[in-house]
C-alpha cells in the first residue's frame, strides 16, 4: 500500500495568506495541515508517500524534505497545470506501480485518522473505497446517490440539485484499475479530469466501490472560516504540554488545556485553553482566550485575543478591543497608534479583509 497526497492548487479563497504560501502549509493548532495528513497516513502503516505538487513545489519541498522527520519516504510528483484530481493520479502512475494506494487531499482535516479505513480496504477485495460525510451544503462537493442496499448508484461533482446530503470526503482508496478509469474519462465542464468521474467509470464497469460514512468531523480547509473551525477542533484533540524551556512567570495564569512550546515566554498574562503558543513567542500583559493558536516567533503585548490563528513572527501590540475570529498572516503587525489625525490606518494586503 502506498500513499498519494495532492498538494497543488492556488488556494485563492485563502488570499492573501496563500499568495506567498501553499495553503496546505498553513498551520492548524501550530502544525501544517499537510504534516497532519502525512502523520495520519503513517499511523495507518503506510510509509511510501507521493506528493503531487504544483507551483508551490519549492516551498513544500523546503518544509518537508525527504520525509525523514516524520519517518516516511516522500517522492515529489510535479503537476504543471491544475488539470484535476484524476489527472494527478494519471501522472503518479510510475510512482504507484501496481500497488493499491490511499489518496488524501492535502487540505483536508479529519477526526480520528484513517487506520480503520486502510484495514477495511486491505481486508476486502474491493477495487475502491470512498469516504462520505453528511453535510449541510452538498452542492459544494462531489455527492453520492445511494441504492437502497447501501451501495453507490451514482456520483456527481458539485450538482445544482444534490440527490443526497452525502459529500465525498477527500480520502479515497484505489487498486490499479483506477488507471484504466483515469485514461477513459473526458474533462468536466470546469475543464478538469474529475476523480468523481473516474470512480463513476469504475462503478459503470462493474468494479466494486464501497462507501464508508464518516461520523466524526471533517473540514476541507478552503476558506478562512474553515481554518478557524479546523483549528478549534484540533485544539480540542491535542494533548496539552508545557515545554520545559518555556518561561511562565508567577503573575500568569495558564489553564490545564494550554500548550506552550519551546522558548515561549508568558509574562503577567492569562491563557485559557484549548490554546497553543508557539516556539519563542512572547505574550505579555495579555489574555489569550480559548481556541487560539499563536505560531512561532510572535510578540503579543497588551492585547486580548480569542478564537484566532496568528502566523509566525507577527506582532500584536496595545490593542484596546478584543480581537476574535481572526486569521493573521506572517510578519504582520497590528498596533495602536496615538499619532494625529486619529482613525483607522492600515497597510492591508491584496484580497485581505478588515472588519471594523
Ligand atoms: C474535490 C472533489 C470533490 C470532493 C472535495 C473534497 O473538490 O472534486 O468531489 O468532495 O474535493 O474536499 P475540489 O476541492 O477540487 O473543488
Amino acid at each position: 500500500m502506498k500513499g498519494l497526497i495532492l498538494s497543488g492548487g492556488k488556494g485563492t479563497r485563502l488570499y492573501p495568506l496563500t499568495y506567498t504560501r501553499a495553503k496546505q502549509l498553513i498551520p492548524v493548532a501550530n502544525k501544517p495541515v499537510l504534516v497532519r495528513v502525512i502523520e495520519a497516513i503513517r499511523e495507518a502503516g503506510v510509509r511510501e508517500i507521493g506528493i503531487v505538487v504544483g507551483h508551490t513545489a519549492p516551498e513544500i519541498k523546503d518544509a518537508l524534505g525527504d520525509g525523514a522527520n516524520w519517518n516516511v519516504e516522500l517522492t515529489y510528483i510535479r503537476q504543471d497545470s491544475p488539470d484535476g484530481l484524476a489527472h494527478a493520479v494519471k501522472i503518479s502512475r510510475d510512482f504507484l506501480g501496481d500497488d493499491s494506494f490511499v489518496m488524501f487531499l492535502g487540505d483536508n482535516v479529519i477526526e480520528g485518522g484513517i487506520s480503520r479505513l486502510i484495514r477495511d480496504f486491505a481486508d476486502n477485495n474491493w477495487n475502491s473505497q470512498i469516504v462520505l460525510k453528511a453535510v449541510g451544503n452538498p452542492s459544494a462537493y462531489g455527492v453520492a446517490e445511494m441504492r437502497p442496499d447501501g451501495s453507490i448508484k451514482r456520483l456527481i461533482e458539485k450538482p445544482d440539485r444534490p440527490p443526497s446530503n452525502l459529500a465525498l470526503v477527500g480520502i479515497y482508496m484505489f487498486d490499479r484499475h483506477i488507471f484504466e478509469a483515469v485514461d477513459s474519462i473526458a474533462p468536466s465542464a470546469r475543464g478538469e479530469y474529475e476523480i468523481t468521474d473516474a470512480i463513476q467509470w469504475l462503478i459503470d464497469q462493474g468494479y466494486s466501490v464501497y462507501p464508508h460514512v464518516h461520523k466524526g468531523w471533517w473540514i476541507d480547509t478552503g476558506k478562512p472560516t474553515d481554518m478557524l473551525e479546523a483549528n478549534s477542533y484540533v485544539l480540542e484533540e491535542i494533548e496539552p504540554k508545557i515545554d520545559a524551556s518555556a518561561e511562565i512567570d508567577a503573575n500568569s495564569t495558564v489553564d490545564s488545556r494550554v500548550t506552550v512550546q519551546a522558548g515561549a515566554r508568558i509574562v503577567n498574562s492569562v491563557l485559557r485553553g484549548p490554546t497553543v503558543i508557539g516556539k519563542d513567542t512572547c505574550i505579555e500583559n495579555s489574555y489569550i482566550g480559548p481556541f487560539t493558536s499563536v505560531y512561532h516567533g510572535c510578540e503579543i503585548r497588551n492585547c486580548e485575543i480569542e478564537r484566532s490563528i496568528i502566523l509566525e513572527n507577527s506582532r500584536l501590540l496595545d490593542i484596546d478591543q478584543t480581537l476574535r475570529d481572526s486569521l493573521i498572516g506572517r510578519n504582520a503587525t497590528v498596533k495602536r497608534s496615538d499619532s494625529k489625525p486619529s482613525g483607522i490606518k492600515m497597510n492591508l494586503g491584496d484580497h485581505g479583509t478588515l472588519w471594523v
